[in-house]
């Protein structure tokens, strides 16, 4: 039996998680038409290989407007639900289960990627990539420098993006993930109808907390109602969205307690991102930099939590789940740097010499590699 936090399987509704160790969401920008595709399969199917126990996919736009880039993964057209389910089929074949990340970009939509600079593009340049693809928020404050403002929604336009989420959650469904995650964080959609800087509205969604508050709670409520009962529901929040009188701490373990009442199972804590101050302000980023945000909304509320950013060695993650600060570690860019981060750990924390976790196909071959190297070393020794 394993002694380790990491390594001990986790109960979640009906989904039994084999370890602790989920692959974060990763934006990729490689899905033209919102459609997943080879690069999905290999890219997410590695992590399933490399032994993690939740993949979640990047963010994935519920409706076209909501895409965050030209080319996000989409589940706004029920066209998007095959691609996926072959890349939901291959992880499942391989050990792991798999979490969609829904998304709505808001008024943080039409950006570039990073590695073509990440600025916001201009409403004519939003245009011509799809005249669908436009900014709207809970009122008409731009994100920032360079991001044009925001129409304003509706009571219409706020109806109809909570059954895009309920309408994508579905579609989930049907392509076979486990795991839907709403993304509330970042200075998106959701994030942006919390924060007072953004939210300025004086009707029902608006005004005090309980008003900013609203859009999520009947997003996460219509979700729970669309999405199998058994299927456990994740949220990720920006705990903190680090502009100065913008949403803290406690506001989080305020909505968090809402959220689960509303049947929300996990919170992803994540932070920032809210404006462009949010950049000139930001949470110091050194190891574990947001472990203290998934703590304090698990020992508030006693809900599970999954801790994000710069985990990035075994005992750390260990020492994270051990403490009980949370119950689940994402990692991100690691998983970059090493997609079989998991197994590497496992063996770092619990050394296998049959290396039986591996996949069977390798397994052998790592035990004769594994021979060789310990002969050499007892030569050297
Ligand atoms: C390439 C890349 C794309 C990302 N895309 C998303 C995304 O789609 N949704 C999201 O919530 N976070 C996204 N993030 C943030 C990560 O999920 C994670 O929270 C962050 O990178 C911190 O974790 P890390 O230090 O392990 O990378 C992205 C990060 C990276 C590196």
């Amino acid at each position: 039996m394993s002694s380790s936090a990491l390594f001990a399987p986790l109960q979640v509704r009906s989904l039994c998680l084999k370890n602790r160790i989920v692959i974060s969401p990763m934006m990729q920008h490689a899905a033209p038409g919102g459609f997943a595709n080879h690069w999905h399969l290999v890219h997410l199917g590695k992590f399933a290989l490399g032994g993690a126990a939740l993949v979640l996919t990047e963010s994935t736009a519920v409706s076209p407007v909501g895409r965050i880039g030209r080319d996000d993964a989409g589940l706004w057209d029920d066209a998007h639900v095959a691609p996926w389910k072959e890349v939901v089929d291959f992880v499942h074949a391989h050990g792991a289960a798999i979490g969609v990340q829904l998304g709505h970009a808001g008024r943080k939509a039409g950006s570039k990627a990073l590695w073509e600079g990440g600025e916001a593009l201009s409403e004519a340049q939003m245009a011509e990539a799809d005249p669908r693809w436009v900014r709207i928020g809970p009122s008409a404050v731009a994100a920032g420098e360079g991001w044009s403002v925001p129409r304003a929604m509706s009571g219409a336009d706020i109806e109809e993006v909570v059954a895009q989420f309920a309408a994508a959650a579905r579609r989930a469904d049907a392509a076979g993930f486990d795991v839907v995650e709403l993304h509330f964080g970042h200075g998106y959609l959701a994030a942006s109808f919390l924060s007072p800087l953004s939210n300025l509205r004086t009707d029902e969604h608006g005004g005090s907390r309980e008003g900013r508050m609203r859009l999520a709670l009947r997003i996460a409520r219509e979700v729970r109602a669309a999405w199998p009962g058994d299927k456990p529901l994740w949220c990720r929040l920006s705990v903190v969205d680090g502009a100065v009188g913008g949403w803290g701490v406690e506001d989080s373990i305020a909505l968090v307690r809402q959220l689960q009442d509303c049947g929300v199972d996990v919170i992803d804590c994540s932070s920032g991102g809210l404006t462009e101050q949010t950049r000139a302000l930001p949470v110091p980023r050194g190891l574990g930099f947001q472990v203290p945000f998934a703590r304090q909304v698990r020992s508030a509320t006693g809900v599970l939590t999954q801790a994000v950013g710069m985990i990035v060695e075994p005992r750390q993650a260990e020492e994270i789940v051990a403490s009980g600060a949370a119950d689940l570690v994402a990692i991100g860019r690691e998983a970059l740097y090493d997609p079989y981060w998991p197994l590497h750990a496992q063996a770092a924390l619990q050394p296998d010499p049959q290396f039986g976790d591996w996949h069977l196909r390798h397994r052998v071959w790592l035990q004769k590699r594994q021979l060789v190297l310990d002969r050499l070393k007892g030569a050297a020794d």
